[in-house]
C-alpha cells in the first residue's frame, strides 16, 4: 500500500513519514519542497498515482482571514479531485479539536471548510482531531502576550506531543476509513494559564501570566470546554514536564533525515494558530 503524506516535510508530516516507514509501509512525503503545491495542483497527479491512502497534514503558511481560508478550500478540493482520480481508498485528515465550536477563529473556520469539502466528496475518509501540540505552547504564549504580560481565559486545555499526534494518524491512516471524526488529546487537562506558566517557567521566561476570562485566543472567545474532546478521545503517552524535561533540539525539532526523500532539514517549531 502506498500512502502519500501531504505536508510529509513538516512538524507532523516528517514524524508521520517515519512512523509509516517504521511500520513496513511505502510512504512518500509530498511538499513543495518535493515538487508537489496543493494550492497549484502542481505535482499531485503524479504524487498520488497508485497511491492507496492519502494523509493531508499540509498547513496554511499564512494565518490572515483569507489567505487560510484559500489555501484549506482550494488545496483541499484539488487534493479530492486528484485522490478520486487516482482511485485513493481511504482520504485522512488532520485538524482540530473544537473546530465546529469556535466559529469566531478564523484558522477555525477554514479548517471546518475543509473539512466540509471532504465530508462532502465521496471518498472514504476519516478526519482526526487532535489538541493544541505540546511544540506549539510557546506559540500560543507569543500570540498572547502584550508587552510582559500574557493573557489567558481561565479554560481547560489538554495538549500533546507531536509525536503522539503522528503515532495516532499513523493508526487511523493504516486502519478502515472510519467515515467521520476521530478525536485525539494528550494524558493531562491543564487550566490554560496554569499550563503556559508552567511552559514559561521550564524556559526561563520572565513574562507574567495573567487570567482574563475575555482574553482572545486566536481572535476567539473560549468557553470552559472549547479546547477539549467532546467525547472520549484516544489519549497520547507524553506528560508535558516529560516533554519539557527533554534536550531542546529533541523537544522542538530533530535534525534532517538524510535517508528519506527529502526529510526536515531544519529543526522547526510548530507555527499555526490553533
Ligand atoms: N499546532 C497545533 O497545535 C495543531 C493542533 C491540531 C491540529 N493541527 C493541524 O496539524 C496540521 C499540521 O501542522 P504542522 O504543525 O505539522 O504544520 P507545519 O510543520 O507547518 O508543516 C506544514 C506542511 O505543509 C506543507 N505545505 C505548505 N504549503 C503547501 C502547499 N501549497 N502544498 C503542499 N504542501 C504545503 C509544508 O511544506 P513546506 O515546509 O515546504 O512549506 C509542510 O510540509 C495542520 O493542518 C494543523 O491544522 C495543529
Amino acid at each position: 500500500m502506498k500512502f502519500v503524506v501531504i505536508g510529509g516535510t513538516g512538524l507532523i508530516g516528517s514524524k508521520l513519514v517515519s512512523w509509516l516507514r517504521e511500520h513496513s509501509h511505502e510512504a512518500v512525503a509530498a511538499a513543495p519542497d518535493t515538487g508537489v503545491n496543493t494550492l497549484t495542483g502542481e505535482g499531485l497527479a503524479d504524487a498520488l498515482q497508485g497511491a492507496s491512502v492519502v494523509v493531508d497534514v499540509s498547513n496554511s503558511p499564512s494565518f490572515e482571514e483569507l489567505a487560510v481560508m484559500k489555501f484549506f478550500t482550494t488545496s483541499t478540493r484539488h487534493l479530492l479531485e486528484s485522490a478520486a482520480a487516482a482511485g485513493v481508498r481511504h482520504y485522512v485528515a488532520l485538524s482540530v479539536v473544537g473546530t465546529e465550536r469556535i466559529p469566531d477563529s478564523p484558522y477555525l473556520r477554514a479548517k471546518n471548510a475543509q473539512e466540509t469539502l471532504i465530508k462532502g466528496a465521496g471518498i472514504p475518509y476519516s478526519i482526526v482531531h487532535a489538541t493544541q501540540f505540546f511544540e506549539f505552547v510557546k506559540r500560543i504564549a507569543d500570540e498572547a502576550t502584550d508587552g510582559t504580560t500574557v493573557r489567558l481565559p481561565p479554560v481547560l486545555i489538554q495538549p500533546m506531543a507531536a509525536d503522539d499526534v503522528a503515532r495516532a494518524i499513523g493508526r487511523v491512516a493504516v486502519g478502515a476509513p472510519v467515515n467521520g471524526t476521530v478525536e485525539v488529546a494528550g494524558p493531562q487537562q491543564f487550566r490554560f494559564d496554569e499550563l503556559i506558566r508552567q511552559d514559561l517557567g521550564a524556559r526561563n521566561d520572565p513574562r507574567e501570566v495573567v487570567v482574563d476570562p475575555h482574553a482572545r485566543y486566536f481572535g476567539a472567545e473560549l468557553g470552559e470546554r472549547s479546547l477539549i474532546p467532546a467525547g472520549d478521545a484516544r489519549l497520547g503517552e507524553m506528560r508535558f514536564e516529560e516533554w519539557l524535561n527533554q534536550p531542546v533540539l529533541q523537544r522542538e525539532g530533530s535534525p534532517p533525515d538524510v535517508s528519506s526523500d527529502r526529510g526536515r532539514r531544519t529543526p522547526r517549531l510548530a507555527a499555526d494558530p490553533r
